[in-house]
Parts: C-alpha cells; sequence; structure tokens
C-alpha cells in the first residue's frame, strides 16, 4: 500500500512506478488548471494518474483504461478504495478505445515511446492531449535508428539534445494532429529525470492545422563551434556551412520551432499545486522554470561557451542578467542547469563572457 497524493493504492511492483510520481503531481496540478471534465487515462497501470486526477483535480468524468486484466482488476480495486467507483474503468487496446470514442482530455502515459499511440490520441482528444516519452535515448538522438523510425525525425547531437528531443515529439504529434485536420497549442513542456512531458491544447479544423504547421522546420547545427540557426518549413534546405566558424553543419528535424510553454497556464497550474496533496519542492520549481523560460528553441551550454571562449564560468544567473541589461531577451531553462535561451548573437555572449 502507497500513499501518493490524496489517494492510497494497493501496488503491484509492475504496475506502479514511484518516481513518476511528480510526473503525476504536475499532471493533476495541469488538469485542475485547465478545467478539464471528462478525462482518458488511457494506459492506466495501478490506475495512480487517472484515481489522482478525478479526486485531486475533481474532474467529474474520469476513464481508467488497460489492456491487462492484472492492471485492471488493480484500477478496480484502487477505485473502490478511493472511494471512485463512479470512475469507468475500461479493459481495451488503447488504440481501438481511441477510434472508437473521444474524449475531452486524453493522457498517454505508456512504457517507452509513445509512437504507437499518437495516431489514435489525435483523433480522439477533442481539447487536451497530454504525453509521456520515457524513450529519451531515441528522441534525443543517443537510438538514432530507433528515433527515425518512431518519430521520422533526425536529432543531431549537441547540448540542447533534450530540447530537441523534447522537440522531435512535438513535431511527431503535430504532424499526426495536422492528419485528421487538428491543431496543437503546447501549454507545459518539461524534460525531467528520464523522460519527456508535454500538454497541449489542441484546436480543431483545418486552419489550425495549416497554422500548427507553419511552426514545424529544422535545426541547422554545426560540427565544430555548435552554433545552430532555425530554418522554418517543411522544406530541408541547408547551407551545410557554419555562418560563424565555417565548419560543417548538420540538420536536425522535422521538429516543432515555435512556442512550448504557455506562461498563463503554468501559473494557473502553479496556484493549483501550491497547498494541495500534489504540491512539492522539485514540481514547483519545474513549473517556474518553464515558466519563466523565453519562447526561443534551443539554449547554450554555458560551460562549453566558456571552453570556447577561455573565460571563466561564474553564474548561469550572472549571464542571463548580463545579457538582459544589453537589452537582450534571455533566461535559464529547466532542460538543463547550465543552459541560457537568448536571442542574443553568438558575438555578444563572447563579448560578455570575456568581461563577466
Ligand atoms: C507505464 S504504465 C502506466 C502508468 C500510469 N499511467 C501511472 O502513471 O501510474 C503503462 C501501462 O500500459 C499498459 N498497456 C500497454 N500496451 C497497451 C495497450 N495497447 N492498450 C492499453 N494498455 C496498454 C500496460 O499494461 C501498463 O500497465
Ligand atoms: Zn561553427
Amino acid at each position: 500500500m502507497v500513499v501518493e497524493g490524496a489517494v492510497t493504492l494497493n501496488v503491484d511492483g509492475a504496475f506502479y512506478n514511484p518516481r513518476m510520481r511528480l510526473n503525476r503531481d504536475v499532471g493533476v496540478a495541469m488538469a485542475r488548471a485547465l478545467e478539464v471534465t471528462d478525462y482518458l487515462d488511457a494506459l492506466a497501470a495501478s490506475g495512480a494518474r487517472g484515481l489522482r486526477v478525478a479526486k485531486e483535480a475533481g474532474v467529474s468524468s474520469v476513464a481508467l483504461n488497460d489492456v491487462s486484466p492484472r492492471a485492471v482488476a488493480l484500477i478496480k480495486e484502487n477505485a473502490r478504495l478511493n472511494g471512485r467507483e463512479g470512475c469507468e474503468i475500461l479493459s481495451s487496446n488503447a488504440n481501438v478505445l481511441l477510434h472508437q470514442r473521444h474524449f475531452e482530455a486524453v493522457d498517454l502515459d505508456p512504457f517507452g515511446s509513445p509512437a504507437p499511440f499518437i495516431a489514435a490520441a489525435a483523433r480522439s482528444a477533442q481539447s487536451y492531449l497530454f504525453i509521456t516519452a520515457t524513450d529519451t535515448a531515441p528522441l534525443c538522438g543517443a537510438h538514432l535508428k530507433s528515433g527515425i523510425r518512431k518519430y521520422m525525425a533526425v536529432p543531431v547531437k549537441a547540448e540542447h539534445h533534450r530540447e530537441m528531443g523534447a522537440r522531435i515529439l512535438l513535431g511527431a504529434v503535430a504532424r499526426e494532429l495536422a492528419r485528421v485536420d487538428k491543431g496543437m497549442r503546447p501549454l507545459l513542456t518539461h524534460a525531467s529525470d528520464h523522460y519527456v512531458r508535454t500538454y497541449l491544447g489542441v484546436e480543431r479544423g483545418a486552419k489550425s492545422a495549416d497554422r500548427t504547421l507553419e511552426s514545424m522546420g529544422y535545426i541547422e547545427q554545426c560540427r565544430s563551434c555548435g552554433l545552430w540557426r532555425t530554418v522554418l518549413g517543411m522544406g530541408c534546405r541547408s547551407s551545410g556551412e557554419c555562418s560563424f566558424c565555417g565548419g560543417r553543419a548538420d540538420m536536425a528535424g522535422p521538429l516543432w520551432l515555435g512556442p512550448i510553454q504557455d506562461r498563463g497556464v503554468i501559473e494557473k497550474a502553479l496556484a493549483a499545486m501550491e497547498g494541495s496533496a500534489a504540491q512539492s519542492d522539485r514540481g514547483i520549481k519545474i513549473l517556474q522554470l518553464c515558466k519563466d523560460e523565453i519562447d526561443l528553441p534551443m539554449y547554450y551550454d554555458q560551460h562549453r561557451l566558456c571552453r570556447k571562449f577561455k573565460a571563466t564560468p561564474g553564474t548561469a544567473e550572472d549571464l542571463v542578467q548580463g545579457l538582459q541589461s544589453l537589452g537582450w531577451r534571455a533566461s535559464r531553462t529547466h532542460f538543463s542547469g547550465v543552459g541560457i535561451k537568448t536571442d542574443a548573437p553568438i558575438e555578444v555572449l563572447r563579448g560578455l563572457l570575456s568581461t563577466l
């Protein structure tokens, strides 16, 4: 028996991962912030996530589904244990269920890659799609071929590989939504531990789909100095050369280049989390960092910059403040403790690092 948030659960090792608690805490806060009323935990295992959403986020209509009979027995027991007999408990293959029924919010939290479920979830989700991906090695380029098979995108190895992985996932979801004439608006995206988690608003209509695809593109990344530029559009045009050092440049993508956080929604999630059973220091910290991230793809690794420009590393905060005082946009990023997001050109960073 474990207690997590406001629920008590009878657990079975295979179906409950205590290390995903943070992921569920944030999920509960987001469901509350978005005032979700109809929610499907498509891969529910012990029911921890869906039951918490029912109890803590006050979502009135919650369905929990799992293909495993053992998991379904566990979910039924846990629903009873928490007075949530009103939840609907289903034992379908998630892909069949998602093709049969629409849900306002669909949550995909699989073992490993969500790729096999994205198409069906894109069809089912009417307003929200929440996705966890624990296959960070394929997403970030460590398992290149697997990533290409799952997401039909090519990552490049770089310091900002965590964000690249998140954007490759978002790009794959954007394309699946577009196929069924839907668009998306990312509300919160975080990479924590060994997973990426994203909360997407889903918008119906071909126009939304077209607008969504306008945020697709590529990252051209220099092999030698690491400088990158974004190339918007679905056609892949590479100069092959870095504009800063002349080194060879690789293309990564297609991937999502649009915003990945929604400050207003994240503020509501913070308010929902504070003082609630889902509160944790880490949860609050991640939400705060995500809220304050500037809306630009990718980030510099402060240590790599310092090595490259032979500067002594100060704090990331000093560098952010230095950039801001020069009039540039700059922020830390939750993706890395030494990551700096900024619209300042690399020359500005070089100049600043030599004075800090
Ligand atoms: C990582 S667990 C889910 C954890 C849960 N969401 C949580 O937060 O506690 C993934 C679950 O997906 C189930 N599953 C795998 N393939 C499935 C499918 N095609 N349809 C429905 N459930 C499936 C497994 O039985 C397993 O219980
Ligand atoms: Zn270069």
